[in-house]
């Protein structure tokens, strides 16, 4: 069975892939309000994405005769100053994302928790590649400031993405 604050620290992540959702969907919102489609739908996989993070800790928790707590959290932001300013922002927050999943790794540690240090490490690298892939895009849409035609491009480029569940959540 789990111990009591590895389980209390999986909650609050939990609560936190839920959030993360919300923020993102709230985000796929406000680009359909600037017609944005691609953006709209690049944030809406991300919305789907998240989801699967949450449930996967949630599915954790109950595997190892824990109990996983759904909670309610804040409101997400729903205006940015603009699709450079909305995905900054996502960066932002990714960079908090890692800085909690590093902690979850730290309370495994400290609570000689190597399952979950083992389970825990998918996430630190799914961090790695959900940072690199919001930072990709912040440098592209730097280049086409400004340009119509350049956000066009990349906005039908963003439109591409489609959700994939990760192996172990597809079955
Ligand atoms: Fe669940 Fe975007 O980290």
């Amino acid at each position: 069975m789990i111990g009591k604050k590895m389980q209390d620290a999986l909650n609050d992540q939990i609560t936190a892939e839920f959030y993360s959702a919300h923020l993102y969907l709230s985000m796929a919102a406000y680009f359909e309000s600037i017609d944005l489609p691609g953006a709209a739908g690049w944030m809406r996989t991300q919305f789907q994405e998240e989801q699967v993070h949450a449930i996967k800790m949630v599915d954790y928790l109950i595997e190892r005769d824990g109990r996983a707590l759904i909670r309610g959290f804040d409101d997400p932001p729903t205006e940015w100053e603009s699709v450079l300013d909305a995905f900054k922002a996502a960066y932002a927050h990714e960079q908090k994302v890692t800085a909690l999943i590093n902690g979850l790794v730290d309370v495994a540690r400290a609570e000689r928790d190597h399952a979950a240090e083992i389970f825990l490490q998918w996430f630190v690298n799914e961090q790695v590649e959900e940072e690199a892939s919001v930072k990709a895009i912040i440098q592209q849409l730097k280049m086409v400031e400004g340009s119509g035609g350049g956000m066009f491009m990349i906005d039908r480029e963003l439109g591409s993405r489609v959700f994939t569940p990760p192996a172990s959540s597809a079955a």
